[in-house]
């Protein structure tokens, strides 16, 4: 029996992986389409006109970073992600925080469409054990504070940290009843619905990297 061996010319092999990544790169791929920021868009029933947009959102998200920095430099703090409209501010506050850190998630919920419940449920348990860890609990928007107050009860009650700090890219601050401390908030807004940078209605919308906010004359609920 004769066995056949192919032989293949290391040069042969060399070409045919560049042919193979010329073609990777010439492939098109289809991005997402692109909002032009100037134009409202229609979000399920609502119309939503533009609000901030990336650049000046990126600008808040870094002067917030700085800011906490300052309190922290000596510290590996740990961040804790509130789930899910935060996923946005989250990840961008840690690319310009300069220092040390950790992160977690914990997942709370609130709003039916676009109203507050009142009730906050907590959907998903505590990714990290943060026991005699100084935390900062991070938060896309804070409304009337019901779900940052039942946060604070549940790590003081359970977790024992070592301190709690909280920091919001946003505030409602007409809206905000509560009367404890909010440590680090990105940009205070009058008390109207808003939309896109992680921030969801009835599920939808929290892809848009420039934030929204409901039409004039349209029902906050
Ligand atoms: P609070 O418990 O009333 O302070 O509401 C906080 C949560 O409600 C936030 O973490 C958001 O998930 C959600 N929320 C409040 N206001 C808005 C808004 O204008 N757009 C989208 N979600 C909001
Ligand atoms: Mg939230």
């Amino acid at each position: 029996m004769t066995l056949h061996r192919k032989i293949i010319n290391p040069e042969i092999l060399k070409h045919s992986y560049i042919q193979t990544l010329k073609n990777f790169h010439q492939k098109s791929v289809t991005l997402p389409p692109t909002k032009n920021f100037m134009e409202s868009i229609k979000v399920h029933d609502k119309t939503f006109v533009p609000y901030l947009e990336d650049a000046e959102i990126q600008e808040i998200v870094k002067a917030t970073a700085l800011k906490i920095h300052e309190d922290y430099k000596n510290e590996v703090p740990v961040f804790i992600g509130v789930l899910n409209g935060v996923i946005m501010f989250f990840s961008d506050l840690l690319k310009h925080y300069p220092g040390e850190c950790e992160i977690a998630f914990i997942q709370m919920s609130s709003y039916a469409g676009t109203e507050s419940t009142g009730i906050v449920y907590q959907k998903m348990e505590l990714t990290k054990d943060v026991k005699d860890r100084h935390i900062i609990l991070v938060e896309d928007i804070v409304d009337t504070g019901n779900t940052v107050e039942s946060l604070f009860k549940y790590f003081n009650e359970t977790q024992r940290p070592k301190s709690v700090k909280i920091a919001s890219f946003l505030l409602k601050l007409e809206v905000y009843k509560k009367d404890f401390k909010l440590d680090y908030i990105g940009k205070e807004i009058p008390n109207k619905f808003v939309l896109g940078y992680g921030l969801d209605y009835d599920e939808l919308g929290r892809n848009l990297p420039n934030l929204y906010q409901l039409e004039e004359g349209q029902i906050n609920h």
